[in-house]
């Protein structure tokens, strides 16, 4: 060996072992980090958790009985069992390998994964009692901490939260005193951050935002004027409308248990969205009536044109869509899911149609050039998917900002017979899923999914000769 080089050979070993510990040292960090990975759910003890941790939302609903009612036939409470999220959860496990179990769990009914308990065996996920119970009291009310500043991208999301079963009960109230249970204060609870967690979906691998809500929201004017996901969701929804409108919070005078005090604002438990479906199919037809008016809630329509039109001549109608009520882009969530589109029909003075967009066919797809302001989601490859797990971009997203508005322009030929006026009738519909995606999902028991009237408008367009 030349001497020269002896003299670096013990720098260049303390180098080699140096970078052995690093690396041992990253690893050491990166392994606990996420135990439930691809789930950023984590528990502050370090470790799983028990499901027997848990109380039944039985047990709360002795004292909480108003609260519990209204969480019984929400979403939250269905997040487990809704049957469009257990068919499209299995054809993940199928597809990935079981990579997606914990990643959907994490949300869907994290108390399974918490505990490791949640298996795939025979066709069906099986979990305790309690993690079907999906989104339930004692899981959001032991929840600690946000570890989004863990996760790789610094964001809130699949699942990053902390819990911690127990005796105490985490909420928005300093001096709320329990015969049953301690309790502590939660800011946490009153904020946004607290939904984020679980309202923001992440690709695992690529950390692609697939389901954004929160952040839609964060850069809104509801955020700048402190309004946060609580101030809509966790109120009736007409309150909810009037705090868009007027950006101010609304009050909601109440008592969460009978033995409790009266206070000047409490909040409800229905998290009412859009889904007006999943809801009525359960039977929770109260549920599914408050998400039809949240809907309406949401938009309002402007429909312009000129003065007059000339018969035998090309013309237009300008349709503006504006969201008025919802805190972040409209729709949200699943956006390459929701259908919101709009039916334009227009029909000369004796009632017969000269244009139509936006009509379904009798396979219940959306034609006629439609107008659907939804996320059009590819594959790394570049083709078309509704798969989560395969999503990697998004080719174009036209879902309306808050306070934002959509102009679309529908252009027709005025026959050359027309006299009189014109009538134009836009009607903004929504439905939750595209109805071969519902077939592809449930299959044999499919059935024709409803389509929801948003908003309408009709104008009248008089005709030059
Ligand atoms: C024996 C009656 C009883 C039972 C059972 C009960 N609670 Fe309570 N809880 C109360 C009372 C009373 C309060 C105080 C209400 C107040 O001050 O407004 C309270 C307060 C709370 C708070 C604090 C709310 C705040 O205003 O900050 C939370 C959270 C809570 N309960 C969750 C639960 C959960 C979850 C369960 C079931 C695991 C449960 N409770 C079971 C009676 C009960
Ligand atoms: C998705 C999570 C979540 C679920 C599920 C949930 N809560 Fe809450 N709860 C909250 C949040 C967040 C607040 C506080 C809202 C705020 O202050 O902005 C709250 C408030 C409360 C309060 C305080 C009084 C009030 O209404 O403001 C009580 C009591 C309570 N919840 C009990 C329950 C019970 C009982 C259940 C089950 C039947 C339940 N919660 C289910 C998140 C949840
Ligand atoms: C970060 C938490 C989170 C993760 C992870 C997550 N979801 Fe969800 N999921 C949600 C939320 C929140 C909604 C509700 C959004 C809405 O209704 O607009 C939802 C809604 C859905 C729906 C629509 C249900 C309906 O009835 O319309 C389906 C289907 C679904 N998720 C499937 C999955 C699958 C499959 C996975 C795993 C690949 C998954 N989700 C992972 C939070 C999550
Ligand atoms: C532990 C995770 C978790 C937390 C925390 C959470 N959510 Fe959800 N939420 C879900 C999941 C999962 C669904 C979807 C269930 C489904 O569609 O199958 C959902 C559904 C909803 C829906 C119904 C959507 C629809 O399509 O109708 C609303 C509204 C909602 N959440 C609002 C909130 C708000 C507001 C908060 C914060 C106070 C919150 N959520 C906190 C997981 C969570
Ligand atoms: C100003 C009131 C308002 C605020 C603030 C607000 N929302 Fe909404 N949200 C709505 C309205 C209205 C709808 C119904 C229209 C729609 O589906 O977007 C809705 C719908 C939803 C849905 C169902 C979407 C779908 O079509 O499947 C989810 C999930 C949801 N909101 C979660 C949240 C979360 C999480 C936050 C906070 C980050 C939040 N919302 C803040 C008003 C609000």
């Amino acid at each position: 060996m030349n001497k020269r080089y002896d003299s670096i050979r013990p720098a260049m070993a303390a180098v080699a072992v140096i970078i052995m510990l690093s690396c041992a040292v990253s690893a050491a960090a990166e392994q606990p980090a996420f135990p439930f990975f691809p789930s950023q759910a984590r528990t502050a003890s370090g470790k799983p958790v028990k499901h027997t941790d848990y109380e039944s939302p039985e047990i709360c609903s002795g004292c909480h009985t108003d609260i519990h009612a209204q969480w019984k036939g929400s979403m939250h409470g269905a997040a487990f069992i809704d049957p469009i999220f257990q068919a499209l959860w299995k054809l993940g496990e199928k597809e990935t390998n079981g990579l997606t179990n914990n990643l959907c769990g994490g949300c869907h009914g994290a108390v399974g994964v918490l505990s490791n308990e949640l298996t795939f065996k025979d066709g069906e996920f099986h979990a305790p009692d309690i993690a079907r119970e999906g989104v339930h009291c004692d899981l959001c009310h032991t929840i600690t901490t946000s570890s989004f500043a863990d996760t790789p991208n610094y964001e809130p999301g699949n699942a990053s939260f902390v819990v911690a079963p127990g005796s105490v009960k985490r909420g928005p109230h300093a001096d709320a005193e329990s015969p049953y249970h301690e309790t502590a204060y939660s800011k946490l609870h009153t904020s946004s951050l607290f939904c984020a967690n679980c309202h923001q979906v992440f690709h695992p691998v690529n950390n692609f935002h697939i389901e954004r809500t929160y952040d839609e929201w964060k850069y809104s004017v509801y955020a700048r004027n402190g309004i946060q996901c609580q101030d809509c969701h966790m109120m009736p929804v007409a309150k909810a409308a009037e705090t868009a409108r007027t950006l101010k919070k609304q009050k909601n005078p109440g008592q969460s248990a009978p033995m409790g005090p009266v206070r000047d604002n409490i909040f409800t438990h229905e998290f009412v969205g859009g889904n007006f479906t999943v809801t009525e199919i359960l039977g929770n037809k109260e549920h599914a009536e408050a998400a039809r008016q949240r809907l309406r809630s949401a938009a309002e329509l402007s429909v312009d044109t000129a003065s007059s039109v000339t018969s035998g001549a090309m013309a237009s109608i300008t349709v503006t869509v504006t969201n008025v009520g919802a805190g972040h882009n409209l729709p949200t969530s699943l956006t390459e899911v929701r259908q919101m589109w709009l039916d334009v029909k227009i029909a000369d003075a004796a009632g017969k149609e000269i244009f139509r967009s936006g009509s379904l066919d009798p396979k219940g797809d959306i034609v006629n050039d439609p107008r659907i302001f939804n996320a059009h989601a590819l594959d790394k490859d570049g083709r078309d998917t509704l798969k989560p797990w395969e999503i990697a971009s998004f080719k174009y997203n036209k879902t309306i900002p808050p306070k934002g508005s959509a102009i679309e322009n529908f252009y027709f030929l005025v026959p050359a017979d027309a006299t009189g006026a014109l009538k134009a009738s836009v009607i903004l519909r929504y439905r939750s899923y595209p109805q071969a995606l519902a077939n592809a999902l449930l299959g044999e028991k499919s059935f024709t999914l409803p389509v929801f009237n948003m908003a309408e408008k009709e104008i009248s367009i008089p005709v030059k000769r």
